[in-house]
């Protein structure tokens, strides 16, 4: 589902540069959960983006759900972000004025989808992510592993092949980060997903089917 082959990323140029990746390979099945733990700096954020296709390496190789990202073009990155990766981030990242049902609906939206259909998934996903009682509040009116939730349902609408987490449950009690992991563990499951998540967690460690680790933009170790 996703190969990534000899990334390089830096930042700046001259003796200021910083090397974020330095030649990073990975490979992920399909519906694989795969972990990506490293220190703070470590290059995990780094190589998630550049396998979304919110960023680009400056050397290397990236093809995601058979697509090569550099052969993508503008406009073909954005069709892969909006329509075939979903993104969790540590900050939630809703919309602050929408329900939770609305912030689900998002990407359905962008995408143009029949209201109907629309609706009917959004009520689904919120069935799935236990929010059902809750999809007219706005996030301020939720709590954080509520609003995480929200988020990931949101992550899901456009039936991705991909889901990129970036430390998910970072702002989250333990208890509920676990819980927030457990929901993805099974959402992975049933959706049919693959996905790339990033945590300190090791609760969230123990949930993946393979831990990889990234020290000074490169893979140390997988198991
Ligand atoms: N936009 C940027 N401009 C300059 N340097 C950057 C930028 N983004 C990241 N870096 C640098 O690249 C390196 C890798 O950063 P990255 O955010 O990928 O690490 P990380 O593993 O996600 O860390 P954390 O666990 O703290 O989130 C760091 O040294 C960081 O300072
Ligand atoms: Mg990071």
């Amino acid at each position: 589902m996703v190969r990534a082959e000899d990334l390089h990323r830096s930042y700046g140029t001259g003796p200021t540069a910083v090397h974020a990746l330095r030649g990073t390979s990975l490979d992920i099945a399909r519906g694989e959960l795969v972990a990506l733990k490293g220190r703070s700096g470590a290059g995990k954020t780094t190589l998630l983006n550049l396998v979304g296709g919110l960023d680009a390496p400056d050397r290397g190789r990236i093809v995601v759900d058979g697509a090569d990202l550099s052969e993508l073009g503008e406009n073909g990155l954005l069709e892969l972000r909006r329509d075939r990766v979903g993104f969790v981030f540590q900050s939630f990242g809703l919309i602050p004025i929408l329900t939770a049902a609305e912030n689900v609906g998002v990407p359905l939206r962008l995408r143009g989808a029949d209201p109907r259909e629309r609706d009917e998934r959004v009520a689904l996903l919120l069935a799935l992510v236990g929010l059902t009682e809750h999809a007219a509040q706005r996030p301020g009116e939720l709590s954080g592993g509520q609003q995480q939730r929200v988020a990931l349902a949101r992550a899901l609408a456009n039936r991705p092949a991909l889901l990129i987490a970036d430390e998910p449950t970072a702002q989250l009690d333990a208890r509920t980060g676990l819980m927030v992991m457990e929901l993805l563990r099974t959402v992975v499951r049933s959706e049919g997903v693959t996905a790339l998540v990033a945590t300190h967690d090791p609760q969230l460690l123990d949930l993946a089917d393979r831990v990889v680790e990234l020290n000074d933009g490169r893979i140390v170790a997988e198991d």
